[in-house]
């Protein structure tokens, strides 16, 4: 779809839904385009036509500061795969995703991670949002993301993240990192905060992992410095309360 028609839609229903904008720090109006194949007939192949649909809806302030979420790293069931549809919004990706959630709360925890499909070790993403760790305290923590290899979401906040971090003064590095260095990053104490970020929810701090491999916990259950620090910033770039210098920020009305 031509960028420009699409932001035309995204402003006309933006304009319409105004009155529905909530207006607290950590709410919005989550906006959600799709496409669906709409050609009348029966067979496996891409569609001639498509229908086009943008729909919104108020999000509440997904955060609360006083719970990190807990996730299952799934070694049995897998997101995408190499040379598929992972770095898309295909709905498909979403189905094949279900199982592994409805496992992650059989285990007692909120949310799924996924690994990689090949080597089954590399860390990917949670659930529908992207992941950070943060290596180290202060001035000198690194925010580390895995890297993008064609099987992850490449998400607008993981993105926003990158740029964040580095304008609040830290290294970034986008690299793959395993399960083991997870597990070892954590007890070692090299491993200091680990977050989940994504539009609706912004930032989400991220606290007991368990897997096949064992269970380990990052931080005290509450969210770190660095993310508060990153989740603050950006929120604050949102609502206009600090200088947009990447020109993030589009007026509508
Ligand atoms: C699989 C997946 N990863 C990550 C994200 C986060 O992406 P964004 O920051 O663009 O909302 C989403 C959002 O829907 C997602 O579905």
């Amino acid at each position: 779809m031509p960028e420009a028609l699409f932001l035309e839609t995204v402003e006309a229903l933006i304009k319409q839904d105004a009155g529905w904008v909530p207006n607290k720090v950590g709410e919005s109006l989550y906006i959600r385009p799709f496409m669906i194949a709409t050609e009348v007939g029966l067979g496996v192949r891409p569609t001639n036509k498509a229908t086009y649909i943008l729909i919104a809806t108020p999000a509440g302030a997904y955060f609360d500061p006083s719970k990190a979420v807990s996730v299952w790293i799934s070694t049995e069931y897998v997101r995408a795969v190499q040379g598929g549809t992972g770095e898309a919004k295909c709905g498909g990706n979403y189905a094949a995703s279900l199982v592994a959630q409805k496992a992650a709360a059989q285990e007692g925890c909120d949310q799924v991670v996924w690994i990689d499909a090949k080597e089954r070790k590399w860390v990917e993403e949670m659930g529908g949002m992207n992941l950070y760790f943060v290596k180290g305290i202060g001035a000198e923590a690194r925010v580390i993301t895995p890297k993008l290899t064609g099987t992850l979401l490449p998400g607008i906040t993981r993105d926003s993240i990158l740029s964040v971090a580095k304008d609040l003064g830290y290294k970034t590095e986008e690299v793959m990192l395993s399960i083991d260095d997870w597990r070892d990053g954590v007890a070692s104490g090299e491993i200091t905060e680990i977050f989940a970020c994504g539009t609706a929810a912004v930032v989400s701090p991220v606290g007991t992992a368990k897997s096949n491999m064992g269970t380990w916990v990052t931080g005290d259950g509450q969210p770190g410095v660095i993310t508060m620090q990153i989740r603050n910033h950006l929120l604050a770039i949102q609502h206009g309360t600090t200088p947009d210098k990447h020109s993030w920020v589009r007026k509508v009305c």
